[in-house]
């Protein structure tokens, strides 16, 4: 039997209990979203002051210079790069995941020609099917989609490139990244890798894995804020082979010579489009000092730790309370959240929020609590599920107010 107190033991031996004091958390909410928008890091606000009131009141465009504005998304991408395994200079921040995912596509169909699909997974994010559909469209390639469990059998010699989500959205269920990149490319096909349930999540090893392309964003587990830019990841070896088609002059080899014809930059610099959004780079930048120090295996013990406890007080609490566990029991099988399948979810989840617990909702049925491992503690699980026991069990979500579908969700 779980107590609460046992919960209070265990972030009391938590190695990375002092990473919390890096966000700025209201004390009294509960915050299990982190995973569609990441906490404020407590040392953000005076950056972005910074960058506001010196860099760009009183420096005004010297900073793309004096203030090193302009390598932002370099030294951005390179910070990002040591979390997901990636190396140096094989990474750079621009643009949103969506965007990112039609160049590495269109980058990668170009790069098989003689092979015409483009494998996807049915129930990945909408965004990553709706590229890959207009992307296929485009290049004329056909998009052949299945369920997850048949993306293996499904990877032929039409296929050009294979686009996944490590950790899927809704059900947390994570793919073995290394086997399934060697099933693509065994049988000579090309891979993209979305991170954004992975990246700030768990150690993510690209190159270990031989991943030809990745893509991920910057507001979830990164904590970059809202909208943050997000980050493209090419594997070295296919750098001057890549021709992404949104060739913008921040992709040029020599933007500021402000020649008539498109050449692309030799390194990663070819996956720029235009300027970059600076404030939100900024944010990203120094949001990413939170990791500071911080082993991701560590990190990944902490996140397997509260999706296990999570489960066992699903288990042992809710019990008979309509509840279905929507995610992979098996931690090797999953990502950093959990789900939980209710009839009712939405007003059930508008209810936790209301006494200020935050998860999220996925249509049609699934709630979503996501654990970030650096600020989420062991009690929060127990009190989460206190509340969701409460409000299933009293009825509590029952009313006008809850049922009503908000915008966001
Ligand atoms: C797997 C995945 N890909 C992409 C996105 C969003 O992409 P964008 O940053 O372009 O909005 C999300 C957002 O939740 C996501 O879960």
């Amino acid at each position: 039997m779980i107590t609460r107190e046992h919960c209070a033991a265990l972030d009391a031996a938590d190695t990375l209990a002092h990473c919390r004091a890096r966000f700025d958390l209201p004390a009294d909410t509960i915050y299990l979203d982190g995973n569609s928008l990441g906490a404020m890091p407590a040392n953000v606000p005076a950056r972005i002051e910074q960058a506001l009131k010196q860099e760009w009141a009183h420096g005004l465009i010297r900073s793309w210079n004096d203030a090193d504005w302009y390598p932002a998304p370099q030294r951005t991408g390179n910070k990002i790069a040591t979390l997901i395994g990636a190396g140096q200079d094989e990474v750079i921040v621009a643009d949103s995941t969506s965007v990112n995912l039609f160049k590495v596509l269109v980058a990668g169909t170009r790069m098989r020609p003689g092979r015409n699909v483009i494998l996807a997974e049915r129930t990945n994010f909408p965004t990553d099917v709706y590229i890959a559909s207009s992307v296929a469209e485009m290049t004329g390639c056909e998009l052949r989609c299945v369920d997850p469990d048949d993306i293996v059998a499904a990877i032929d010699d039409t296929v050009a490139i294979v686009s996944l989500t490590h950790v899927n959205y809704k059900t947390g269920k994570r793919y073995d990244m290394e086997a399934v990149t060697r099933q693509a490319h065994e049988a000579g096909a090309l891979i993209v890798w979305d991170l954004c349930h992975s990246a700030g999540a768990m150690p993510v090893s690209l190159n270990r894995c031989d991943a030809d392309f990745a893509v991920g964003c910057g507001y979830k587990y990164l904590n970059g804020g809202p909208g943050a830019p997000a980050f493209v990841f090419v594997a070295s070896r296919h750098i001057e082979a890549v021709r992404q088609p949104l060739t913008g002059w921040h992709g040029h080899s020599k933007p500021f010579e402000f020649t008539h014809d498109y050449a692309p930059h030799p390194g990663i610099d070819r996956m720029l489009t235009g300027t970059a959004p600076q404030l939100g780079v900024i944010a990203l930048e120094s949001a990413l000092e939170a990791f500071d120090g911080v082993d991701l295996d560590v990190l990944r013990d902490k996140s397997v730790a509260l999706g296990n406890l999570f489960i066992e007080l699903t288990d042992q609490e809710l019990k008979g309370l309509g509840c279905t566990l929507a995610s992979p029991r098996d931690a090797e099988q999953r990502g950093s959240q959990v789900s939980l399948g209710h009839a009712q979810g939405y007003a059930i989840m508008q209810a936790l929020i209301a006494r200020n617990v935050i998860g999220d909702f996925r249509a049609p049925d699934i709630l979503r609590f996501g654990f970030a491992p650096l600020y989420v503690r062991y009690v929060d699980i127990w009190d989460t599920i206190a509340e969701l026991k409460d409000i299933i069990a009293t009825g509590a979500w029952n009313t006008e107010e809850f049922k009503a579908r908000k915008s966001v969700t």
